[in-house]
């Protein structure tokens, strides 16, 4: 748990690729149908990046956005986070090549990898490191081409996920939206629940890993989401009783965008109405690391915050990873 030292959310932005495909198309390719997806998931489309589109080049463009709102120019931001499972390569960072695409200085880029939960954990570390005075300007992105990592023969998992970014700029000063607290937390006991299992050193490139698809994402869907349900709960209690905030309090919940039916069984645990949570997961499926920015840009836009509104932004994600955050509009 740890209590912001009131980092201003200063601009957000958001960007996804053009390539839209709904769940019919999808069904001409996959097993699947429309009807299955909708009724399972609440997923109607996602977008997928184009094959020369890198998670960097996503990135860039929700960025430009983000900093754009902000009023502040490359030149002042000293700090760029990544929060991605889809990195452009191993290393160097995607922090690293959006730094460079930006023009920002020479200053402290690097990648971080809590799955979907990525970007409130981003937003967490840079806020921490803006308490400590030694940072004054934080990018904070989260962005990911998911399509790069998909089984399309897996039909568990492969009409699930959608590619896109959100990025956030952080300051200490100035106008926006007041940042008041976060939670993060994991339970790393059985990571095979969601994973790519090859490509890492525990199992390197190989014809084998290959030939076995070892290098796409692998889910037991239906332990993950009763695990979601139960986690993204606790950070949310767990959250705003640290801050002595009744639920009733809450005017905003914007969950990680993976299921409908997710979204619908927290919104009862909590007993916060549904009508209180955003949802856009309809429109993009489920873009892990980038899907709370996108859907609070989205808000954003839509103007669902009035001043002084109180949001709760919430996500899970492979791990298993959770983190939640509360935000005064
Ligand atoms: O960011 C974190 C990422 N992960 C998640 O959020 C995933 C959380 N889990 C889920 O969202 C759900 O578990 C799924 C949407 C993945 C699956 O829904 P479910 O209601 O748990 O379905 P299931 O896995 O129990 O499968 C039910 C049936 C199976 O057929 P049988 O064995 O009952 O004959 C599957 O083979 O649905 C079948 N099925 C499909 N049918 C058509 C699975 N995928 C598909 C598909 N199209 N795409």
């Amino acid at each position: 748990m740890s209590d912001s030292g009131s980092s201003i959310l200063r601009g957000i932005g958001s960007y996804v690729p053009s390539i839209k495909v709904d769940n019919n198309e999808l069904s001409k390719k996959v097993d699947t149908s429309d009807e299955w997806i909708r009724s399972r998931t609440g997923i109607k489309e996602r977008r997928y990046a184009a094959e020369d589109e890198n998670t960097s080049d996503l990135a860039l463009k929700a960025s430009q956005r983000a900093i754009d709102m902000a009023g502040v120019s490359p030149e002042e931001i000293d700090l760029v986070l990544v929060a991605t499972i889809t990195p452009d390569m191993a290393f160097p960072s995607t922090a690293c090549l959006l730094q460079h695409k930006l023009g920002i200085p020479q200053v402290a880029c690097f990648d971080l990898e809590a799955a979907c939960s990525g970007f409130l954990y981003a937003l967490d570390v840079a806020d921490g490191m803006l308490s400590s005075g030694r940072y004054k300007c934080a990018l904070v992105v989260g962005a990911e081409k998911l399509s790069s990592i998909m089984d399309w023969e897996d039909r568990t998992t492969c009409v699930l996920f959608g590619d896109g970014a959100g990025a956030a700029i952080l300051t200490k000063t100035g106008k926006g939206a007041e940042m008041l607290g976060f939670q993060c937390g994991a339970d790393g006991s059985n990571p095979s629940l969601l994973h790519q299992p090859a490509g890492g050193s525990a199992l390197p490139a190989s014809t084998e890993t290959i030939l076995a698809r070892g290098h796409f994402l692998k889910m037991n869907g239906r332990e993950i989401f009763k695990s979601a349900v139960r986690v993204m709960e606790r950070a949310s209690r767990e959250l705003l009783s640290h801050h002595g905030i009744d639920i009733s309090e809450v005017n905003h919940v914007i969950p990680h965008q993976a299921n409908a039916r997710i979204v619908e069984s927290l919104s009862q645990r909590l007993e916060i109405p549904l009508d209180k949570f955003f949802c856009n997961l309809h429109k993009y499926g489920n873009t892990s690391a980038a899907s709370i920015p996108i859907a609070l840009d989205e808000a954003f836009k839509a103007e669902k915050f009035r001043k002084d509104d109180l949001g709760l932004l919430v996500a899970f994600g492979a791990g298993l990873t959770w983190s939640s955050a509360l935000v005064r509009f």
